[in-house]
């Protein structure tokens, strides 16, 4: 069967340990002299961006091609999927000319409808529910800086209702990590997530815990990890959000809660001032050039492992 990155939980705990495994070692030989390239050919990989990116594309592009493969980028709007024609019908014709899909858009089952029809590995480059690539950047990084996952205690601070709230919780609990969301009422994740990642928890020696005291939730903690409080689609409100989540700013006060080795992580774009304060995310304790980095490895490995396993 062939399989796909959807959301974090597709992958068991054992799985996302190899790929990260394998995203180390890729991140150590880049251009494959000794690993090999995987979709040499060259494989075509079609990204496509229904919302704005930076890091994304730049990470999937430069390692499609590091891979041996050959990135097709797809404008959403040009493509007009869903409007100009159906998911379906793009996933047939798509998964007839390319070896495998990438694709940000906004709902969870156009993208699962993309895996269903499409006949090739489909892999989730953010949606409104879950950021699977984010998350494995994010543990690499980590696991870099700390030597193993299992134990940590990380807290996201935040909108908790986005994707990276969810991700977090699922990921998190995969690796047998110890995640607190720190947010203000009404932006917790979802009861499905919540119920989800304490099963997986349960089986990987991790918990999930909220706590809306921001203070409270970063002491002692291991890893802080925040986002923009302005996800993409909720620009009409900007203001309302800014005035409920100032309390869950990362400043170097509420830094200092956290361990004293303490790491920081933002996914980016950031927005100094907001969510983060420059002098913490320009600061020692910041990982972020890292996380933006290792995008590209850990996205290598998911794409290298998901074509080993194409029709299966
Ligand atoms: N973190 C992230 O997904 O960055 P982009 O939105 O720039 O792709």
């Amino acid at each position: 069967m062939t399989r796909h990155l959807l959301r974090d939980d597709d992958l068991t705990p054992a799985e996302q340990a190899e790929i990260l495994d394998l995203a180390a070692a890729m991140k150590k030989d880049p251009f494959g002299e000794g690993l090999g390239k995987p979709l040499a050919g060259p494989h075509t990989v079609a990204m496509i961006f229904d919302k704005a990116t930076l890091r994304t594309q730049a990470s999937f592009t430069a390692g499609i091609a590091e891979l041996g493969g050959q990135p097709l980028l797809v404008d959403g709007n040009l493509a007009g999927i869903g409007k100009r024609e159906s998911v379906a019908d793009v996933a047939r014709v798509l998964g007839r000319q390319v070896s495998q899909i990438v694709w940000r858009t906004y709902h969870q089952s156009d993208l699962e409808t993309m895996a269903e029809l499409s006949g090739v590995p489909v892999v989730n480059a953010l949606t409104d529910d879950f950021h699977p690539c984010q998350l494995l950047a994010d543990l690499l990084t980590i696991t870099e800086r700390r030597g193993s996952l299992a134990g940590l205690t990380v807290t996201f601070l935040g909108d908790g209702a986005c994707n990276m709230g969810n991700s977090w919780l699922l990921a998190g609990a995969l690796a047998g990590m110890h995640v607190r969301i720190s947010a203000p009422e009404g932006y917790l994740p979802a009861r499905a997530v919540w119920d989800r990642a304490a099963e997986i928890a349960a089986t990987t020696g991790g918990s999930v815990a909220a706590d809306p005291d921001p203070v409270a939730a970063v002491s002692g903690v291991d890893v802080v990890v925040t986002d923009t409080w302005v996800s993409m689609g909720k620009e009409d409100e900007a203001a309302a959000r800014r005035a409920v989540f100032t309390p869950y700013a990362v400043t170097a006060e509420l830094l200092s809660a956290a361990a004293e080795d303490a790491i920081v992580l933002h996914c980016l774009p950031a927005y100094r001032g907001m969510e983060i304060a420059a002098e913490v995310i320009d600061g020692p304790q910041s990982v972020v050039w890292d996380e933006a980095e290792n995008r590209r490895h850990a996205q290598k490995a998911v794409m290298a492992w998901l074509h080993e396993r194409r029709g299966r």
